[in-house]
């Protein structure tokens, strides 16, 4: 199988110059992995890496776009401490997508940044929400119409702990074994889940493809153990970006990530014709949206 994984030896968050090739294998749903680019916490911030930074009810620790911090424990100064921890690695991680990628500078959507200070290999989910499996990313409740998942993560496990990733097949690949067997999609379904409030617009036909993949990788144990993939221990202090929606991919242990999600309109990208909706709309013959 093609690599899908590409190292990268920049050390610093800042690119020098964008790379023609590290451009079109990212697009092309492959993950760039830099071993030694590191976030850096600050003596006092190590408080922080221990689960219950995060408040018990809730899922993540997050700073909103507006710079709200939610799901995390402890009192005002303790917050507001985070929420600069936090604050600093969006700042990096924009830096990081605008040195890389510079024609998605003014493009780009800013997604909440998000803590996660939880062990991956003790949490115990449903298969749907079970990230242990394969999957490429789609959102059930919020549909978007092509819209790109850009992820920056970095793994700031104190004692070396790496956080463990499979990655999978190229996208065509899976959309070919997935696409047919997808339920078709059903307009008054899409306006019935939408009436419901269980998605915040309109479920379009992509966003019900994406889902239907996401949901048949993840609900397939054979395909799980049989698809090409290889196992990815992303290192303690490294930092790797890809668009999840695309690169096929599976956590299965590490603790203490930080992570920088990205929107991006597909008709954007270097190559338009390598997003998944360029894809599934060649594959499908016809508009998904
Ligand atoms: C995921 O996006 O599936 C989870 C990634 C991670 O927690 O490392
Ligand atoms: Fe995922």
């Amino acid at each position: 199988m093609e690599q899908q994984i590409i190292e990268n030896p920049l050390s610093s968050w800042q690119a020098p110059a964008p790379n023609p090739e590290w451009i079109a294998a990212l697009e092309a749903g492959k993950v760039l992995y830099f071993p030694n680019m590191a976030f850096e916490l600050l003596p006092s911030e190590r408080a922080f890496l221990t689960p219950a930074a995060r408040d018990p009810k809730a899922r993540n620790i997050s700073l909103d776009a507006a710079g709200h911090l939610k799901g995390a424990a402890g009192d005002t100064a303790a917050q507001i401490a985070l929420a600069l921890m936090i604050g600093r690695f969006r700042e990096q991680a924009l830096a990081l997508i605008d040195s890389l990628l510079p024609d998605y500078k003014n493009n780009l959507r800013l997604a909440p940044t998000s803590y996660r200070p939880m062990q991956v290999e003790s949490r115990s989910q449903s298969w749907r929400a079970d990230d242990k499996r394969l999957h490429v990313d789609a959102f059930p409740s919020r549909p978007n119409y092509g819209e790109r998942i850009l992820r920056v993560f970095t793994n700031i496990n104190p004692d070396g702990v790496p956080r463990v990733w499979r990655v999978g097949e190229p996208f065509e690949t899976v959309a070919r074994q997935f696409l047919p067997r997808a339920k078709p999609y059903k307009r008054w379904q899409a306006k019935l889940l939408h009436a419901l409030k269980i998605t915040k617009s309109l479920r379009s036909e992509y966003d019900h493809l994406m889902l239907q993949l996401h949901d048949g990788m993840k609900s397939d144990l054979d395909y799980q153990a049989r698809a090409q993939q290889v196992p990815m221990p992303f290192a303690a202090g490294s930092v790797w970006v890809c668009f999840s929606d695309q690169a096929s991919h599976a956590v299965m242990s590490g603790q203490y990530m930080l992570e920088q999600t990205l929107h991006l309109p597909p008709e954007k990208q270097y190559n338009p014709t390598a997003s998944p909706l360029a894809i599934l709309t060649r594959l499908s013959g016809h508009p998904l949206i």
